[in-house]
């Protein structure tokens, strides 16, 4: 067989190899290889072509070349042809997935305890993660022996400067900084140095309430509070003050909500009228104003309110969990 008759026959070969066409993009490329590849059938010619007498060779190159092209050519083609066409039909292949954000379960409560103070008149104010004894604990009145200055529960930073241990803090800035009448509610991360668990966090979030005015009574605090829990937990929830202490404010209350679920009352908060010991530290008359204040973990009412029944699980980024919001 000469040059020309084996050029002729990788021409049928192929012809016959492209028919029917190969079935999927394997097998395409099989075939380009089989033809066009670096030792392919096409390539063999090429290297006969060195032993043909040299006055033919432009011509036979020339044949070769076209059946390159021819081949090349028909191979783009069935690429285009029959694979785009088999994309297209295949509907039942699944979609891109565009997954969408969402708002972190603690940032949805934040928003939603914003949001209902908001709408009766607070305000909201930021204060100090890192402050010093007398905002986080002096001029809330903590007598100076109180376990929470301990280092077991305060995470120190000298002995006069510490991470706050709640949001409280920031009643001392807000009153020292502005004349009353004051209302204002204050989020932010607070700090403790407890054993983490699926109850308690070293790091978890408040909400603080303070309101100063000339009349505020303790139904005022009993008012707006009521007003709180029925916005945040429906307004079939039933709720209880509770007698309770805490060294800033006199009297002290909890609320606790009825869980039907679970049978028993929760505590969701904690508050009080001012104690007149704070309004002194801060160089407010006791004697003309008058406030209430409450704070409350948002954690807490986060996983109250969704069932939610570890902490950790609103630290760790799970989307597992996350996508559940
Ligand atoms: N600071 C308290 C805590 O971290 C919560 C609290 C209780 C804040 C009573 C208040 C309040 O303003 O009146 O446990």
């Amino acid at each position: 067989m000469n040059i020309k008759e084996s050029i002729e026959s990788v021409r049928n070969k192929f012809r016959t190899d492209s028919d029917p066409l190969p079935k999927d993009s394997k097998d395409l490329e099989l075939l380009h290889i089989k033809y066009l590849g670096r030792k392919g059938l096409v390539a063999d010619l090429f290297n006969n072509l060195k032993d043909v007498p040299s006055e033919d060779r432009p011509i036979l190159g020339k044949v070769l070349n076209d059946l390159k092209n021819e081949i090349s050519k028909s191979l783009v083609g069935i690429k285009g042809s029959s694979f785009s066409e088999k994309n297209e039909e295949d509907i039942t292949l699944p979609g891109l997935k565009f997954p969408s954000g969402r708002i972190h379960p603690l940032q949805q409560t934040m928003n939603d305890i914003k949001n209902i103070f908001m709408n009766v008149g607070f305000s909201v104010a930021y204060g100090p993660e890192i402050d010093d004894d007398f905002h986080n604990f002096s001029a809330l009145n903590f007598p100076p022996e109180h376990p929470a200055r301990d280092m077991q529960d305060t995470f120190f930073i000298d002995p006069e400067t510490m991470l706050r241990t709640h949001t409280s803090n920031v009643q001392i800035h807000l009153m020292e900084n502005e004349e009353p009448p004051l209302r204002y509610i204050v989020p932010g991360r607070v700090y403790r140095n407890e054993d983490i668990s699926f109850k308690s966090y070293c790091l978890f979030h408040q909400v603080e309430g303070i309101y100063v005015d000339k009349n505020v009574s303790f139904a005022d605090h009993k008012g707006i509070l009521e007003f709180f829990v029925k916005r945040m937990f429906g307004d079939n929830t039933k709720m209880r003050f509770r007698p309770s202490f805490f060294p800033f404010t006199e009297p002290s209350a909890e609320v606790d909500i009825w869980s039907e679920q679970r049978h028993q009352w929760l505590e969701i908060l904690g508050s009080g009228m001012v104690d007149p010991e704070v309004f002194k530290s801060v160089n407010i008359d006791p004697d003309v104003w008058h406030g209430f204040a409450f704070g409350m973990g948002i954690e807490r009412i986060c996983m109250l309110k969704y069932g939610i029944d570890d902490i950790r699980l609103l630290y760790q980024g799970d989307m597992r969990f996350l996508e559940q919001f």
